[in-house]
């Protein structure tokens, strides 16, 4: 089943020089592609949406300074069962938690900052596909 999800690089992977690292893993998946690929200054209000289901909790402002903190790479990402191939490339939140030959597993420590963000469902790349790339066909 073709699928289509939303990828975030966070300004950690952006700041450590891990974003060739981290496409390339997911450009190696046998016949996914990406679709989109653009470095971006996000800004409070995309945040907001993007983690409206956080808001009110306590790790939502440190995440949102976090992910103010300098720019991400946005991609979107196109292929078989691509949703949950994503965030198993990822590994769980917590990096610690996470196998090694995850991605937040091999270069993770602390929660906040685990690298990247995809998608969780095809409810979530929908919305968040039209959040970030409203362009995008
Ligand atoms: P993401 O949305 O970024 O793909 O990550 P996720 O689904 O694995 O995790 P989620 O529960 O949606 O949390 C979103 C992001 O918030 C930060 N976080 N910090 N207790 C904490 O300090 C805490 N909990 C979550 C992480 O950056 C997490 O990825
Ligand atoms: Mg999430």
């Amino acid at each position: 089943m073709s699928q289509r999800t939303l990828v975030l690089l966070k300004p950690d992977a952006v700041r450590r020089g891990l974003v060739g690292e981290i496409v390339g893993r997911i450009e190696r998946k046998a016949d996914w592609r990406i679709s989109a690929l653009e470095l971006r200054h996000l800004d409070r209000a995309i945040l907001e949406q993007h983690y409206a289901e956080h808001v009110g909790r306590p790790f939502y402002e440190p995440l949102v300074e976090f992910m103010l903190s300098g720019p991400v790479v946005a991609l979107v990402v196109d292929g078989e069962r691509v949703i949950e191939g994503v965030r198993r490339l990822a590994g769980p939140t917590d990096p610690i938690a996470a196998a090694p030959g995850s991605i937040r597993g091999d270069f993770g420590v602390i929660v906040r900052e685990n690298l990247i963000h995809a998608s969780d469902s095809a409810e979530s790349a929908e919305r968040e596909l039209k959040l970030f790339f409203p362009g995008l066909v």
